[in-house]
């Protein structure tokens, strides 16, 4: 598998062609999503290069453990994890919306100290973070044969199913799947699974159910990175479809949800307003207080990462823990 790789490709599902339709797309959920009784807009769109870099400071903020807890279990468990992962010969190791893969680093380091014969995958839609993620690799870990792939999950996963066949062990770190409400992460997970074959294997970074407050802190910073974050949103919409938010006239709001297990997060219309979005050919209205839900960020038990592996069809092999027991790296394998 390494020998036809050069150290270091990068390939862009997401043609000029579909650039356009990208553009459309996110203009039709922005019109959707702002139309309706409760407005609402998708944490996909989070993710333009600003947005990035600004989830790469949310990552240091002091308040936001999650990075620091995953940082801990791979630190703590990565000899482990990493034989797990090469337990069954060659493989691609696949990290469903990379980012910088800061802590992805911990086990790349482990793999190629333990000369496991694998090559590594990050997939991530934003073509600015895998521009930046492929020359840090370049310059951390010359000897690594790494092939990114900009595009969403499963545009590459369908282009992984084409050129790059064989073992997979596919990485979906950060809580991301806590952005799925359960229906989506249901329908993820069976995707995903489709993609699969026995031997494969998926480490799935799951944030725990916890102290209120520590989970409301973390998205909801003292420093305002998160607010920021959240805001990008509309400075996104009035960059990219010619919208005319004053974003000064909204804020950031965060509330978690300890009977369901979920931390909300909305931008609040803090006065009576209109919007017009160019790309949408339409004009929002506002009314003073009125909020937009932009995000899910689920928190999970151990009880109910197993039942969502059996739900569709993995079974778990090992759970790794940092110290506080804040945050569990589920590795599943295929039933
Ligand atoms: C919360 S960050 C996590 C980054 C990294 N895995 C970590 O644990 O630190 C989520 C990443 O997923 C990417 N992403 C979001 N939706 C995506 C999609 N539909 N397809 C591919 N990547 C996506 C974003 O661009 C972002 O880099």
């Amino acid at each position: 598998m390494k020998d036809n790789l050069t150290t270091l490709q990068i390939t862009d599902l997401s043609t000029p062609e579909s650039g356009t339709s990208a553009r459309a797309r996110f203009a039709a959920d922005v019109k959707k999503g702002l139309s309706q009784h409760d407005k609402q807009l998708s944490s996909r769109y989070f993710y333009d290069g600003e947005g990035s870099r600004l989830f790469q400071k949310i990552m240091h903020v002091p308040e936001y453990y999650l990075t620091s807890s995953e940082h801990d279990v791979f630190t703590t468990h990565r000899q482990t994890i990493a034989r797990q992962m090469a337990s069954q010969g060659d493989f691609h190791l696949i990290d469903l919306g990379a980012g910088d893969a800061t802590k992805t680093r911990i086990i790349l380091e482990e793999l190629l100290e333990q000369n496991a014969a694998f090559d590594y995958v990050p997939v991530d839609i934003s073509g600015d973070a895998m521009a930046e993620l492929c020359e840090n690799l370049q310059q951390a870990l010359p000897e690594l044969h790494s092939h990114a792939v900009v595009g969403d999950y499963f545009d590459a996963l369908d282009w992984l199913d084409e050129h790059k066949p064989g073992r997979r062990v596919l990485l979906f770190l950060g809580s991301n799947i806590g952005n799925f409400n359960p229906e989506e992460r249901q329908s993820f997970l069976q995707k995903v699974r489709s993609h699969m074959r026995s031997g494969d294997m998926l480490l799935v970074g799951m944030d725990l159910c916890k102290e209120p407050e520590t989970i409301l802190r973390a998205y909801d910073d003292a420093a305002g990175v998160t607010a920021a974050f959240n805001l990008n949103l509309l400075h996104r919409i009035n960059r990219e479809l010619g919208g005319n938010f004053i974003v000064e006239q909204f804020k950031h709001f965060a509330l978690y949800n300890p009977q369901k297990g979920v931390m909300k997060s909305f931008i609040i219309s803090q006065q009576d307003q209109e919007v017009t979005v160019q790309a949408t050919g339409q004009t929002f209205q506002f009314k003073a207080w009125e909020a937009i839900h932009t995000e899910n960020s689920y928190k999970f038990t151990l009880a109910l990462a197993e039942t969502i592996g059996q739900e569709n069809g993995f079974e778990v092999k090992q759970v790794f823990q940092d110290k506080n027991q804040y945050f569990a790296d589920v590795l599943y394998a295929v039933t």
